[in-house]
């Protein structure tokens, strides 16, 4: 065993595909260039100590899992709660039971629909795995995170730790796995937050009260998130940028119509717009969070600008080809 391991993961955006996913529909992710990171090194009491220093909440948890607040108080528990559950699927496959301090520090926005939970929880799995020099790939990595993701929110499709295992631009679809995507154009992505914050898990369950009430409405919607996907692959591998940013358009008006955007979010997609964007749309949960807009060549200022106007907090991002990844000492 190591005396100390570090690894990250990156966030994601989701092109094309969010909540449909959920009905194992394919989606288009993305992995970005903002990055967790985790820090294992073993600990002597025999607890999962974990520390989040972008969150300044820390705690442990006993064997039987009892939650002792250190930083934070008794609420940070849900917090952490995805850590140590992604690090107990690493020790339960290593047939280990001993204790682990986790420092997990991470450059990304929480509750704003990039991936924030299960970056953290795929970055801790991994350096879990590195400390304890064990031989897990990807797949276990993505597992563990997965298991995690569920404390979340009740019924994740897995594309949040799916795209930060693997990274790089793919379309995932629940229980078939990753397929790897070669956009033929750079895809600079311009991400407009609205701060406000929101519940992934009350979004998913929004959006399955509207499938019951209208089954025969919602699935027609989600065959068209189907259509979006399957011509989205198509346009980002001819690199027809205009093509994708219409499809992002239509992707948004679909999930207006499941009712997961609102006016911050519509606010800052038309600022884009207006200011040149080839398309935006909200990334992710919806209901706060953050939109995504694809600048033309030269164009990312004036939109960057227009969704600051607007009152969103504007950063420009691109892909990561790396997903989870071993950080040297
Ligand atoms: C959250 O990033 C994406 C959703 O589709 C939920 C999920 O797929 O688990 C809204």
């Amino acid at each position: 065993m190591k005396s100390v391991s570090r690894a990250s993961a990156p966030a994601k955006i989701i092109l094309f595909g969010e909540h449909f996913v959920v009905y194992d529909k394919p989606a288009i992710v993305m992995a970005i260039n903002l990055r967790a990171y985790a820090t294992a090194r073993p600990e002597r009491s025999g607890k999962i100590v974990v520390e989040s220093k972008s969150m300044n909440i820390s705690g442990s948890f006993t064997p039987d899992g009892a939650y002792q607040p250190i930083l934070g108080g008794l609420d940070g528990k849900e917090r952490l709660l995805p850590i140590y559950m992604a690090v107990r699927k690493i020790l339960s496959l290593a047939g280990e039971n001993m204790g682990v301090r986790l420092e997990v520090d991470s450059q990304i926005p929480v509750a704003a629909g990039l991936g924030s939970s299960a970056a953290v929880s795929v970055a801790s799995a991994a350096a879990v795995s590195s400390l304890l020099e064990l031989n897990v790939d990807e797949d276990d990595i993505f597992r563990a995170a997965l298991e995690a993701e569920r404390m979340v929110h009740e019924n994740p499709s897995g594309v949040d730790p799916a795209t930060s295992t693997y990274g790089g631009l793919l379309i995932y679809r629940r229980g078939e796995g990753i397929r790897r995507l070669n956009a033929k154009v750079d895809l600079p992505i311009i991400i407009g937050d609205t701060r406000v914050k929101r519940v992934t898990g009350e979004m998913v369950l929004r959006v399955s009260e509207v499938r019951r009430r209208y089954p025969e409405v919602v699935s027609r919607i989600m065959d068209s998130g189907e259509a979006i996907v399957k011509t989205g692959a198509e346009v980002l591998q001819s690199g027809d940028l205009k093509a994708v940013g219409d499809l992002m358009n239509i992707n948004h008006a679909l999930l207006c119509a499941l009712g997961v955007s609102n006016e911050d979010l519509d606010r800052l997609v038309y600022a884009a717009r207006k200011a040149g964007a080839l398309g935006a749309k909200l990334t992710g949960a919806g209901g706060g969070g953050c939109v995504i807009a694809l600048p033309p060549p030269g164009g990312a200022d004036r939109i960057m600008e227009a969704i600051e106007r607007a009152g969103g907090k504007a950063f420009i991002t691109c892909m990561s080809r790396d997903g989870v990844k071993i950080e040297k000492q």
